[in-house]
């Protein structure tokens, strides 16, 4: 099967957040199983690629031959970020992201060999799929090609006023509720969701909760409507890349079989991060963006009685302004005992994966989440809300003697952040239990293998019914 993936982020080269890793990833596990496939993102500054392909495109090659093309435009790309600053998204964003899509379509003529899927990854490329269906509707180079979309984030829909409806390039006709109109705006999410041919969203969990009114964001109804040809698919990670006894940032490594150098890292967390250099006190470790979804408001309402215990919080991220300067805040409250490092840092982040011994990941919703399976990989214990993929990954240690991995909070709330916290306390000062929460933690698995096949059928199901 020929395939492309069009997405904004692509590990290595642009990435704000697990979209980009899952876009950089998944094409490889689908190389393996024998398929062409192809990426196209945009050149935002800063992104590695020199080799030109032609006036639209540079191009540069992952894998064994993955072609990745990335989209020139310099006054739309070449900025600080990829789609806003901390103050706020930047306002020519449709514009931007409809050059994006109507370029992607260029390309691929440009190249010249037609293509069985193009894979869309959230509201950036929602404006693909109307344009393959209406623009090129009549095209005989497009005839055989069919759209899928997966949904990594249903709250960010891309919404634009009416008035800038013109800059999309199709049809006035098309606004309407029924297809781009979402309460007289535009809404490129439900674009995509509406002409796609096939729709996927990253873990089962999660596609079962954007389909009810507390998580759908509005859009359940339309999701709903189209459920027959939605699956919920969860990522996987590159154990490759996330593996505690090769790691080019930590020295020295360790193994599922020894894991004693964690505290070697853990000192050197403490000493990064400031923190009392203690080796009996656990830390709780956290990284991402900075952002409502990852639960941060209630870890500023919980944070008095959890500073009463004896814990270490270390905290890495970037994002809102006003989480940053809220976390800023509690880290000169409690010194030695919270810590937070405002930036976007991969060395750090491993050092926080490995040196922590529990991974903190209160998020409000979260369609997957790969930061818990890269904390699980590293034998540290989430300690997470019961939402989306965070249930599909983590098995709460009172639910299995076997296999649980980590602790689940039973409530949305500061008791039930206090609860989860105290349970993890309880075990980390019961050494044999903790030895098996890590040995399971550290086996468990979420391979892209397994999840690449999972959207070849979704694939293939599109084909068919063309
Ligand atoms: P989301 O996509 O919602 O941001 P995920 O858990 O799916 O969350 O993926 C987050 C990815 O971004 C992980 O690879 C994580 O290691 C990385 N990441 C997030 N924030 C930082 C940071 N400040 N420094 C380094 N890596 C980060
Ligand atoms: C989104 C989600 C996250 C998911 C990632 C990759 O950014 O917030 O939960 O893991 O996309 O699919």
């Amino acid at each position: 099967m020929k395939i492309v993936f069009v997405a904004s982020e692509v590990v290595p080269f642009a990435k704000t957040g697990g979209l980009a890793d899952v876009c950089g990833t998944l094409p490889l596990a689908l190389e393996k199983l024998g398929h062409e496939v192809s990426i196209i993102m945009p050149c935002f500054r800063g992104v590695p690629v020199k080799k030109i392909f032609n006036e639209r495109a540079k191009v540069a090659i992952i894998g064994k031959n993955i072609k990745v093309y990335c989209l020139v435009n310099k006054s739309y790309f070449d900025r600080a970020n990829l789609y806003g600053d901390p103050t706020g998204d930047y306002p020519d964003n449709l514009e931007r992201f409809a050059f994006f899509a109507h370029e992607t379509m260029k390309l691929l003529k440009d190249i010249g060999v037609p293509v069985d899927i193009i894979h869309c990854h959230d509201w950036q490329t929602g404006l693909i799929p109307v344009l393959l269906k209406e623009n090129y509707g009549a095209d005989p180079f497009f005839q055989g090609t069919r759209t899928v979309l997966t949904i990594h984030n249903l709250a960010y829909q891309g919404v634009f006023l009416k008035e800038e409806y013109a800059k999309l390039g199709v049809d006035e006709a098309l606004f309407n509720d029924r297809q781009i109109e979402f309460y007289e705006k535009i809404n490129l999410l439900k674009t995509g969701i509406v002409f796609s041919d096939y729709m996927t969203t990253v873990s089962p969990q999660y596609a079962k909760e954007i389909q009810t009114k507390e998580n759908g964001c509005g859009l359940e109804g339309v999701i709903k409507m189209r459920k027959n040809k939605l699956a919920g698919i969860l990522n996987g990670l590159d154990y490759d890349q996330w593996d505690p006894e090769a790691d080019d940032f930590l020295k020295p490594g360790y193994s599922a079989q020894d894991w004693l150098a964690k505290k070697i890292h853990k000192a050197r967390l403490q000493d990064v991060f400031k923190l009392a250099p203690v080796s009996d006190v656990p830390i709780f470790g956290f990284v991402g963006r900075l952002c409502y979804q990852k639960g941060l408001d209630l870890v500023e309402s919980a944070i008095e009685g959890l500073m009463q215990r004896p814990i270490q919080m270390a905290f890495l991220g970037v994002g809102e302004d006003k989480y940053q300067k809220m976390l800023q805040k509690l880290s000169r409250k409690y010194p030695q005992k919270f810590s937070v490092l405002v930036k976007y840092d991969e060395d750090l982040s491993h050092l926080v994966y490995a040196g922590s011994d529990f991974f903190l990941m209160p998020s409000i919703y979260e369609p997957c989440g790969l930061t818990q399976m890269i904390a699980l990989r590293y034998g540290t214990i989430p300690v997470a809300s019961y939402v989306g993929g965070l249930v599909d990954t983590v098995i709460d240690l009172n639910s299995s003697k076997t296999r649980g991995n980590g602790v689940l909070m039973s409530s949305y709330s500061v008791s039930g952040l206090d609860e989860s916290v105290d349970r993890a306390l309880g075990v980390y000062s019961q050494k044999d239990k903790l030895n098996a929460l890590i040995a399971h933690a550290m086996a468990s698995r979420f391979t892209w293998e397994a999840s690449a096949k999972h959207y070849v059928g979704c694939y293939e199901e599109c084909l068919k019914s063309a």
